[in-house]
């Protein structure tokens, strides 16, 4: 085969090969340093809700070592998806929870939610597989 071939056969395979392979979805290591940074003013530093900022609020934050546990066993994917990413408008913690977005919505990751892909901001995919990981 003329070496150009090859090469370009190569090149190709290689494009091919990264375009159609599996998206690697974030760690629960790679959602707690997000967690860190956004959640635990409120949440604490353990997830279970006696974060700084929480003695003001009202409610109070949610003990989030405890969804599992609240859903019969199973964590809430898309429960908590809508608590950190639902509409504002729609939610009824728009008053206390912190809006995410913009940025981040560029990069996409497929996460399961109730049994379908759903194109989802790698940094919350993480979080939530952060979440999922403290459940007790
Ligand atoms: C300003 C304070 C504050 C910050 C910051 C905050 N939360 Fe919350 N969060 C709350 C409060 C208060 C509630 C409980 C309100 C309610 O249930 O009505 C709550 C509830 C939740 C719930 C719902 C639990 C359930 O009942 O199913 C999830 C999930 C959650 N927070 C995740 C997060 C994540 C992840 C972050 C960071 C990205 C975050 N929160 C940042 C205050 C905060």
């Amino acid at each position: 085969m003329h070496p150009l071939t090859t090469s370009f056969g190569a090149a190709f395979g290689l494009a091919l090969l990264v375009a159609c392979a599996p998206v690697s979805m974030p760690e629960p290591s790679e959602g707690a340093a997000f967690f860190a940074n956004n959640c635990t003013s409120c949440h604490g530093n353990d997830g279970r809700g006696q974060g700084p900022a929480s003695a003001g609020l009202k409610p109070k934050p949610a003990d989030l070592t405890r969804l599992a546990r609240a859903n019969g066993g199973t964590f809430p994917t898309a429960r908590a998806l809508s608590y950190v990413w639902g509409d504002p408008a729609q939610s009824h913690l728009a008053r206390v929870m912190p809006q995410f977005g913009g940025a981040m919505a560029d990069d996409l990751v497929p996460l399961e939610v109730d049994g379908v892909l759903t194109p989802t901001p790698r940094a919350l995919a993480g979080v939530l597989a952060y979440l999922e990981s403290i459940q007790r």
